[in-house]
Parts: structure tokens; C-alpha cells; sequence
């Protein structure tokens, strides 16, 4: 049996898990990569004590990994985007095979690292990036191939859902949530990626490329994050039919591609409402398939590792399957990329929900849906919730049928001028994700 030889570096979360999926599943994986996947080498500043790595070389310098001779694929699993960014590179040059999981590392010098792998004929693969242990990726790539894919809708940050779930089960606030998100290790003691939804952000961007065969870039992708979701929105979305999500939608129109993570208002009836707590799930609308979806682990030591070694197996099956004149997989060619406009938020169409606090007298919800209907918004449903004792105003909740953003923002703009009005006027956007 041939041998491939990967270096693993980073032994953290992630590495530990790749080491020692790798260690426990040695049969069944070698038999998969049709060779024997020997690790050669582990580059890690300290020892991890989940991992035995006496019969193991480990170094403390990752770049000696990413320059040994023996190596044949280097897994970077260090996180980050400066040092990763070099020791990629490296291991390149060196004319290495990669396997990483970092999705900020690929959304954000993706194009100059597989423009160097397309020149030296490497395998850049990255399935761990987006969606933890859930094989999009893959789906993308191989398994939609035949398909013009239409959009792409997605749950890709466990941290975020995590405290949606909490929020929508037990009416906590934000806040209190996150602080649990952190004492859980689900959100990291900076959460800023995961709750402004940064991280989302550079996942929407790897599978947009994929699916639309656009070049990685983050210019244009409209970004928000759930700071400022109020309890009461998720409560009165259920009592309208709809549970809260975060999630990147990724859209092909006429016009260009819409890219863009946010708070979203999905019917209680789609199956990914019912995706909670630290699971991910991605809807894919395809012109051949229909509407699939993918749902599983988006995070964790094991259930990214498993992602991690299924890119290595397929490294090591194409290096032991043709050693001389191997083709890189699907996907790898950067040179038919083409770029496309990105719609900015203004110009993209949903439906909205709308809050707000009204004076409680004749005349007032008048007044307000004559501003829709002269900023050409019809409305789907109002409510007006019950007043509480001695309070004057009440809280009306509007749903409209799908507008642009741009309208929207002036109908927002003069209801708040009103002085019936009390304070902002907050919206969501709604989406049915039913074609
Ligand atoms: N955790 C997940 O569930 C998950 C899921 C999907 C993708 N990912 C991605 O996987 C990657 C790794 O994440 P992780 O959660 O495993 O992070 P982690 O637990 O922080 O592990 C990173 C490891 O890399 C080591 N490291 C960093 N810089 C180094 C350097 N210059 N030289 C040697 N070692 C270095 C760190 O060592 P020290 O401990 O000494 O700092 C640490 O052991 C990231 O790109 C992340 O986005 C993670």
C-alpha cells in the first residue's frame, strides 16, 4: 500500500480531533484513501493532553512542517489569518498539499492562495471552513454539479443560534444568553465575529463562490448581526407563525448576487425554523434537484475533524490513485471564475416586520398605512397588541409583502417623523424560502 505523509499543525480543538480521529479509525480511513495516511509530523507550541503523541515527531516550529522534505499534505488548523496566511504559503511553495478549516483565512486571501496552488498543480481543500462536520462543501462542489443553483440559505454559526434558541425557548435576553454562550465555550471571550455576524459573513462567501463560480470576495456582502434583537421580536414572530434565525442567503437574480447575513423571519413550517441550539443547516434551491437541505454539527473537535479527514482522504486518494499525472478535484481551478455584480441591501426584494410604538387613538394606523401604500408597500397583516393598563401607547406589528429595502427605509423614515410614533421604528426581514 502507498503511503501519504500530512503534518498536522495546531493542536488545538480542532487538531486534537483530527489526530485523534485519525489515530482511532486508522483501518477503515486507509482503506477509504486506498493508501496509508501516516502522520509524520505535528507542529504545536505545547502538548495537548488529549493526544498521544509519543510515537509521533512533534515540533514546535509549524514552519518545519511546512518545509519537511517527508511531507506530503499540511493540515492548518492554527486559526487566524497572519501566520496561517505565511505558513500556507509555505507549505505551498514547498509544493505541499493543504487541508485547512479556516474560513477567514479562504473568505479573505482564498484567490492569492489558490492562485498559487493552481500554478504549482496543488490541492488547496477546506470542507472543515463552513458548516463544521456538515459535507457542504462537497455537496457544492460534486454532489449539485449538474445544477444551476439558485440560492443558498444557511444557519452556518452555532454561536448564534445557540442564543436565538435560548432566547426564542425561554424569552432570555441577548445578553444573558451570551454569557452562558462563553461559560459553555460555544462563543469565544471576543464574540464579536460570531454575533455581528463576521464568521457567517466569510462562510456565505466560500459557498457563494462555489455555487455561483464567483470569485471569493467579501466587498459587497451586507453584514448584521443579532445584538440587537429584542425578546419581545421572537416572541411576537412565533405568535405570527415564524421563528427567528440568523442566516446567510446567498441569491442568483437577473441583476447580480445577492450576499447577505442577517436576523430573518422563516415560516414555522420550513424544516430549517426547527434547527436550534449549536446545529447548522443549509437550504440549497437548485434548477435540477429542487430544495435540499443539510443539517448536522457545525462545530466541535470531533465533528470538524471528521470534515478535516474527509479532505484528506481525498487528497491521498488522488495522490495514491494516478502518483504521476494526478488531476486536481472539481473546484480547484480558479482561472474559470467569473466575477458578478453584488445587489446592494437597498435594491434586494423581501417581505418585512415591523414594530413599533403608536399612540392608541382614531386615526393613527391610518396615517401609517397611508405612508406604505405612497411608498408602494402593501401590508400582509397588521396587529395591534393589547395596551397595558394606563399605558397610551400600544405596539403595532406590521408584515408587508416583499418590497425593495429602499422603500421600506422611506415608509421606516416618515412613520418615525409621526408624532404618534414613540421611539424607532425596528424591522426584520422575512423570508419564505419556498422558491
Ligand atoms: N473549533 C471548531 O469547532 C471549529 C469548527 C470549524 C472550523 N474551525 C477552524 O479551525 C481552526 C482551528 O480552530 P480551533 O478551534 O482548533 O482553535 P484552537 O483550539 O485555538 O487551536 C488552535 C491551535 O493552534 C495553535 N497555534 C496558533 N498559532 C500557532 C503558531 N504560530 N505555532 C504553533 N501553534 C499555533 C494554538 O496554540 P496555543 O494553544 O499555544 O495558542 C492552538 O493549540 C480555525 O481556523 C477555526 O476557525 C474550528
Amino acid at each position: 500500500m502507498r503511503s501519504v505523509n500530512i503534518g498536522i499543525c495546531g493542536l488545538g480543538t480542532v487538531g486534537a480531533g483530527v489526530f485523534n480521529v485519525l489515530g482511532r479509525n486508522t483501518n477503515i480511513i486507509n482503506a477509504r484513501a486506498n493508501c496509508e495516511i501516516a502522520v509524520t509530523q505535528v507542529g504545536a507550541r505545547r502538548d495537548n493532553p488529549s493526544c498521544d503523541t509519543s510515537g509521533v515527531a512533534v515540533v514546535r516550529d509549524i514552519f518545519e512542517v511546512a518545509k519537511n522534505p517527508a511531507v506530503d499534505v499540511v493540515v492548518e488548523l492554527i486559526g487566524g489569518t497572519t501566520v496561517a496566511l505565511e505558513l500556507v504559503m509555505t507549505a505551498l511553495r514547498h509544493d505541499k498539499h493543504v487541508v485547512t478549516a479556516n474560513k477567514a483565512l479562504i473568505a479573505a486571501h482564498g484567490a492569492e492562495i489558490f492562485a498559487e496552488a493552481q500554478s504549482r498543480n496543488r490541492i488547496v481543500a477546506y470542507e472543515a471552513a463552513v458548516a463544521g462536520g456538515i459535507p457542504i462543501i462537497k455537496a457544492l462542489r460534486e454532489g449539485l454539479s449538474a445544477n444551476r443553483i439558485h440560492w443558498l440559505a444557511g444557519i452556518i454559526n452555532g454561536t448564534t443560534n445557540f442564543i436565538l434558541s435560548e432566547m426564542d425557548s425561554k424569552g432570555r435576553d441577548f445578553a444573558d444568553v451570551l454569557v452562558e454562550a462563553q461559560e459553555k465555550g460555544y462563543a469565544e471571550a471576543d464574540p464579536t465575529f460570531d454575533v455581528e455576524g463576521i464568521d457567517a459573513a466569510h462562510k456565505l462567501v466560500i459557498m457563494a463562490s462555489l455555487a455561483f463560480g464567483m470569485p471569493l470576495s467579501l466587498d459587497g456582502v451586507f453584514t448584521d448581526g443579532i445584538t440587537k434583537l429584542e425578546p419581545q421580536d421572537v416572541s411576537y414572530a412565533r405568535e405570527l407563525g415564524y421563528a427567528i434565525k440568523h442566516l446567510g442567503i446567498a441569491r442568483q437574480t437577473d441583476e447580480g448576487v445577492e450576499l447577505r447575513v442577517h436576523p430573518t423571519l422563516v415560516p414555522e413550517s420550513c424544516l430549517i425554523a426547527g434547527v436550534n441550539d449549536v446545529s447548522n443547516a443549509v437550504m440549497v434551491n437548485a434548477d435540477a434537484v429542487g430544495t435540499t437541505l443539510f443539517y448536522g454539527p457545525g462545530a466541535g473537535s470531533e465533528p470538524t475533524a471528521s470534515s478535516v479527514i474527509a479532505d484528506i482522504v481525498d487528497v491521498a486518494r488522488t495522490l495514491a490513485s494516478n502518483p504521476d499525472s494526478w488531476v486536481p478535484p472539481l473546484g480547484c481551478a480558479s482561472s474559470a471564475l467569473q466575477s458578478q455584480k453584488i445587489i446592494d441591501i437597498q435594491n434586494i426584494e423581501t417581505s418585512f416586520y415591523i414594530r413599533f410604538s403608536a399612540l392608541d387613538k382614531p386615526g393613527v394606523l391610518s396615517n401609517i398605512t397611508k405612508i406604505m401604500g405612497d411608498a408602494g408597500i402593501s401590508i400582509e397583516a397588521i396587529i395591534q397588541k393589547e395596551q397595558p393598563a394606563g399605558e397610551e401607547y400600544v405596539t403595532i406589528i406590521i408584515l408587508t409583502n416583499v418590497t425593495k429595502e429602499k422603500f421600506l427605509d422611506e415608509a421606516v423614515e416618515h412613520i418615525e417623523q409621526l408624532e404618534t410614533v414613540r421611539g424607532n421604528v425596528n424591522f426584520i426581514r422575512v423570508e419564505h424560502l419556498d422558491q
